[in-house]
């Protein structure tokens, strides 16, 4: 069943003619194939272990992370096909082989076609903070999509957040503890993946404003 309440709004348009180019000529052979429950091993080739950013925007990070980590497997799950083009080309021009792309909606794609204890690592760098109470309904991070992450991430898999909105990060500190499932990577000393990351587009609009970058590492238990 499709939901009807998402985190992200349908927009159409907004493509320039480059990243339309790219997104015909190579999303077919760069995305991941979501037949029932996908199969990493398939789309990579290996069994290295997988990472997955969901909503990474233009994935300037989520290439670099690629480029400089070759012995993991990336996936980046976006909606909007303009950053999937500027994502495309880069991974093109670089000839990646490590990194691949899903076209949708995240909450849908971990809900049906991730396996179970499959992933070692999910990101969400700044996700949409929506800020008006009303609006609450639409953050990604809710208690059901934690709780899938738990379900698909492997045994102490990582679940990393970044947010620059501050009552986000009061929001997703509770949501986590609420759901019992994950504990702080502090806490327990374990800092098995954490790479250097690039400062994103929304981290820079963000510096721009003064926000204050909040980070979250957390482990499952
Ligand atoms: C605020 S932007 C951040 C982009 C990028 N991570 C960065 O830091 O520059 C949030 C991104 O999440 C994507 N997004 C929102 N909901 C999503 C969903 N349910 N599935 C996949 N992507 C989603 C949006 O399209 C947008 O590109």
């Amino acid at each position: 069943m499709r939901r009807e309440i998402r985190s992200f709004v349908k927009r159409n348009g907004r493509i320039t003619p480059g990243q339309k180019k790219y997104v015909s000529l190579y999303l077919e052979q760069y995305e991941v194939s979501l037949n029932s429950e996908c199969l990493f091993s398939q789309s990579f080739g290996n069994k290295n272990p997988v990472i997955i950013d969901i909503g990474f925007g233009n994935g300037d990070d989520l290439f670099s992370q690629a480029y400089n980590n070759p012995q993991y497997n990336f996936i980046g799950i976006e909606v909007y096909l303009s950053g999937i083009g500027v994502l495309l080309k880069k991974i093109t021009e670089n000839s990646l082989v490590n990194l691949r792309i899903i076209n949708g909606d995240a909450v849908e794609v971990l809900n049906n076609n991730i396996l179970r204890n499959s992933v070692s690592k999910i990101q969400l760098l700044f996700p949409d903070p929506w800020p008006k109470k009303k609006h609450h309904k639409r953050r990604i991070i809710q208690l059901e999509f934690v709780n899938n992450i738990y379900e698909v991430l492997c045994s102490e898999g990582f679940l990393h957040i970044v947010t620059d909105c501050e009552k986000y990060a009061e929001y997703i500190a509770d949501v986590i503890k609420k759901s019992n499932k994950f504990v702080d990577e502090f806490s327990i000393n374990n800092h098995g993946m954490n790479f250097k990351r690039e400062t994103t587009r929304f981290e820079k609009k963000g510096l721009n404003k003064g926000s204050i970058i909040r980070e979250f590492s957390f482990v499952k238990k």
